[in-house]
């Protein structure tokens, strides 16, 4: 017969769980960090990047929406394109969050307080044409180009080197790079016969 015994457990080896205590740190304050950049200086490019970083969040999430709900003629191409953009910017998502946190600061992170933060227009729930699709990411790629080119000088300003090249080097760059590849999408070029007449 197999009785099974009831097994002694230590109070110390169960999951101590439901626990729920007040926040060590403020959402926009900063800690003191030991990087030689003063504390306004670091407060200042925390609030930028935090704010970029509510956007690129939503631009990423755009791409994976796209991704799911795109359809057509240019459906295989576009489904692909549209993932590695969202891979590409999910790390830009983890480059600019954590820069915050260097900085002394607390990245924003929740889709909660980045759908009060951003200032992306919300899409419809519902699916739309591929050149809607295409033309919302332009319009927030520029949002997101036109806000970092400003951090940036800010940030060269303020001798933020770190801020500046992440900005620059980063965000900028894969941003241009990604109005480039999905832009061109929306070039109404002949798909078979070539328009008009050669004049050689
Ligand atoms: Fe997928």
């Amino acid at each position: 017969m197999n009785k099974s015994t009831p097994t002694k457990v230590a109070r110390s080896a169960a999951p101590l769980t439901g626990q729920r205590a007040h926040e060590i740190q403020a959402f926009g304050s900063v800690v003191p960090m030991p990087i030689a950049l003063a504390e306004a200086t670091r407060r200042g490019s925390a609030a930028n990047l935090n704010q970029l970083l509510a956007d690129t969040i939503t631009l990423r999430d755009l791409y994976k929406k796209h991704h799911w709900q795109v359809s057509g003629p240019t459906f295989y191409q576009l489904h692909l394109l549209f993932d590695k953009h969202f891979n590409e910017q999910s790390e830009l998502v983890d480059l600019i969050a954590e820069r915050v946190m260097m900085l002394g600061g607390v990245s924003i992170a929740m889709s909660a307080d980045v759908a009060e933060m951003t200032l992306i227009p919300r899409p419809p729930r519902g699916r739309e044409e591929v050149p809607v699709q295409i033309s919302r990411l332009l319009q927030a790629h520029e949002i997101v180009l036109k806000e970092a080119r400003t951090m940036a000088r800010q940030a060269a300003q303020e001798s933020d080197d770190g801020t500046n090249d992440l900005l620059v080097s980063n965000v900028i760059r894969t941003n241009e790079m990604h109005v480039w590849f999905v832009g061109e999408h929306l070039v109404d070029g002949p798909l078979v016969h070539a328009d008009g007449q050669a004049t050689e």
